[in-house]
C-alpha cells in the first residue's frame, strides 16, 4: 500500500493534500483517502498539482532560486532539509465513499489529516458489477491501467453515444473494439457506417473487423468496392427510397417539395422510378398540371443523379434495406463501407438505411410480444457534424430524439462536436470524450455531459492517443480509460476463443 500523504483541506468538494517529497503521482490518478474512524474509504481524483514548502516569509522561493543560481558553477547551493521541507500538493475531487460493496456520493468530510495513499485494484472491485457487456477497455489511473474492465451496457445503445475527438486520438480504434466486442457478445445489432472505408481490412499496418475471430457469423458486410474477404453489393431498390430521404438530403423549394410529395401520392414507391422513365411533361401531366414544368425539371435532373449512380436498382427483389434489418434483428454487426463513394451517394445510402431501420422497429413496438425479443441495435455514423447540425431535418437527428422508444440509438463519431445541435447533443447520454483540443469543443461537452465533469478540464487537455473518460448515467461518475488498441483485443479474443474451444474438448487424461 502506498502512503501518498496527508489531507491538509479544504472543502466538502474540494480536497487538498500534501505529499511526501518526491513522491510521484499525475493528474487524473485516483487516490484512496482512508477514513479510519468510520472504517471506509474516500476515492478522489487529482485535478491538479501544485508546489509547496515548508518556507519561512513570502519571498523564501525567490531568495532560494537566486541563492541557488548565484550557487551554479561555483560548486552549487545546498539547501538544508529539502526532503522534510518541499513537498508537492494535490488538488482532488472526492468521487464518493466506499463503504463495503456500497458506492455513496461524498456529501461529508473526512476526518482532518487523513492519510492519502495510491488506489490499487481492489479499491475500484465495486465497479466490476457496473460494466457493461459491451467492452471499451482498462480503468485508467493517471497514465496507469488498472486491471478492471471498463464497457458499456449494449441495454444503453438506444439511449445513444457520442464519441468525439481530435483527428488521430483514437475514435476509429474505440468504434473497432466496440463492433468487436458486440460480435463477441452477440446481443445486439449494430450498424456500422464507414464513410472512410477503414473498418474492413484496417488501415495500413492495423487491423480491421474482418479479423475479429466472430466475424463469419456475426458480421454481414456491404461494399461498393471490391473487398479482400466476403461482402455483398451495396444496391439500393429504387422501390426502397422515399421522398422523406431526399428531403433529408437536399434542399428544395416550396414547389418542388409539393412536387415530390405529389409524385409519392400518385405513384407510392413506384414514384422514382416513374419520375425517371417519364419525361417531365408527360409528368406534369399525370399530376393533372398542378405544378410547373421547372420544378419537375430540378426533380427528374436529381433523380437522374441518383439512377446514374450504380447504386440503386430499378429491380424490386433487391432489397438490401430487408437485409440489413434482418441482420440486426438477429444481433449481428453490419458494415457498410462507403468508402469509395462519392458524400452524396453515401449519405443517401446512409439515409435510407437509418430511416429503413427506425421504420421498422417501430412497426416492431406495435406487437409487444415481439418488440420484447428485439435486440437493440446502434447505428454509428462517423464525421456526424455533418449530419446533426441541427436537431429537425435529417434522420440521424430523428433518431437522436426518437430512437429510444423503439430501441434504436445513434452512436454519433466527430471531431467537432460544436457543430452539432446542442439538442441533439444532450441526447447522448454516454459521451466517450478523448483528447479535445479545442476549448469550445470541450465546454460544449461538459455542458452534454450526464456527469459533472467541469474540474476535469485539466484532464481532458493532457489526454493521450487512446485514453477517454467515459461519462453515462449508469456508471458512479466519469471513468477514465484505457481504450483497449483494437489489435491487442482481437489477439486476446483469439486466446480467449481458443481457451474456450479447449475447454469445450473433453478434458485430456480424464477418461
Ligand atoms: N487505444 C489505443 N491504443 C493504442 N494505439 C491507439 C489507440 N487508439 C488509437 N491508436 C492508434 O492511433 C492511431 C489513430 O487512431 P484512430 O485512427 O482510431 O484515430 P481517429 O480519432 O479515428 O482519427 P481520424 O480523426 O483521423 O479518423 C492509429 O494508428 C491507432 O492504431
Ligand atoms: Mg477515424
Amino acid at each position: 500500500m502506498e502512503y501518498l500523504g496527508r489531507v491538509i483541506g479544504r472543502s466538502v468538494r474540494h480536497l487538498r493534500f500534501r505529499a511526501f517529497y518526491g513522491m510521484e503521482f499525475q493528474l487524473g490518478e485516483i487516490l484512496v483517502i482512508e477514513d479510519e474512524e468510520r472504517g471506509r474509504r474516500l476515492l478522489a481524483r487529482v485535478i491538479d498539482i501544485e508546489y509547496g514548502a515548508d518556507a519561512p516569509g513570502d519571498d523564501w522561493w525567490e531568495r532560494t532560486a537566486g541563492n541557488m543560481m548565484q550557487g551554479d558553477g561555483k560548486g552549487g547551493f545546498e539547501m538544508r532539509e529539502r526532503e522534510r521541507r518541499l513537498f508537492e500538493v494535490g488538488a482532488c475531487t472526492p468521487l464518493g465513499f466506499v463503504d463495503g460493496g456500497t458506492f455513496r456520493k461524498p456529501k461529508v468530510l473526512v476526518p482532518h489529516f487523513s492519510k492519502v495513499r495510491r488506489a490499487e485494484e481492489a479499491d475500484f472491485a465495486f465497479l466490476t458489477e457496473k460494466m457493461g457487456d459491451i467492452e471499451a477497455g482498462l480503468l485508467r489511473s493517471g497514465d496507469r491501467k488498472v486491471p478492471i474492465r471498463v464497457g458499456i451496457s449494449g441495454e444503453a445503445f438506444p439511449h445513444h453515444i457520442g464519441v468525439f475527438a481530435t483527428t488521430g486520438m483514437g475514435k476509429s480504434n474505440l468504434m473497432k473494439t466496440l463492433a468487436a466486442s458486440a460480435m463477441r457478445c452477440g446481443r445486439y445489432g449494430m450498424l456500422v457506417l464507414d464513410p472512410h472505408g477503414e473498418y474492413f481490412a484496417g488501415a495500413p499496418g492495423c487491423k480491421g473487423l474482418s479479423h475479429v475471430p466472430e466475424a463469419a457469423e456475426r458480421m454481414v458486410v456491404f461494399s461498393s468496392r471490391s473487398l479482400p474477404g466476403a461482402h455483398n453489393t451495396i444496391k439500393i431498390s429504387a422501390h426502397e427510397i422515399k421522398v422523406e430521404d431526399l428531403l433529408n438530403l437536399q434542399e428544395y423549394s416550396d414547389a418542388q417539395r409539393e412536387a415530390l410529395h405529389a409524385l409519392s401520392a400518385a405513384f407510392g414507391n413506384e414514384w422514382m422510378i416513374q419520375a425517371h422513365t417519364h419525361e417531365s411533361e408527360e409528368l406534369v401531366e399525370m399530376l393533372h398540371k398542378s405544378f410547373f414544368l421547372e420544378s419537375i425539371n430540378v426533380i427528374k435532373r436529381r433523380i437522374k443523379r441518383i439512377m446514374d449512380s450504380g447504386k440503386v436498382t430499378r429491380d424490386r427483389e433487391v432489397s438490401m434495406t430487408r437485409t440489413v434489418i434482418d441482420a440486426l434483428k438477429s444481433a449481428k454487426v453490419v458494415l457498410v463501407d462507403t468508402g469509395s463513394m462519392p458524400e452524396h451517394e453515401e449519405l443517401l445510402v446512409s439515409t435510407v438505411l437509418a430511416r429503413a431501420v427506425l421504420e421498422n422497429y417501430q412497426r416492431v413496438y406495435e406487437r409487444p410480444e415481439d418488440f420484447k425479443f428485439l435486440p437493440p441495435a446502434l447505428i454509428t455514423m462517423e464525421e456526424a457534424q455533418r449530419v446533426l447540425g441541427t436537431s429537425k431535418g435529417t434522420i440521424f437527428s430523428r433518431i437522436a430524439r426518437e430512437g429510444r422508444k423503439f430501441k434504436v440509438g445513434l452512436c454519433a463519431i466527430s471531431q467537432q462536436p460544436k457543430l452539432i445541435d446542442n439538442q441533439v447533443i444532450s441526447q447522448f447520454n454516454t459521451l466517450f470524450i478523448l483528447g479535445l483540443a479545442d476549448k469550445r469543443d470541450r465546454d460544449i461537452l461538459r455542458d452534454a455531459s450526464k456527469q459533472d465533469i467541469s474540474d476535469l478540464e485539466n484532464e481532458i487537455q493532457t489526454l493521450m492517443v487512446g485514453e477517454a473518460l467515459v461519462t453515462s448515467p449508469f456508471v458512479p461518475f466519469a471513468l477514465p480509460l484505457a481504450v483497449y488498441k483494437f489489435e491487442d483485443y482481437l489477439d486476446e479474443m483469439s486466446a480467449s476463443q481458443k481457451g474456450k474451444k479447449q475447454k469445450a474438448g473433453p478434458d485430456k487424461g480424464f477418461y
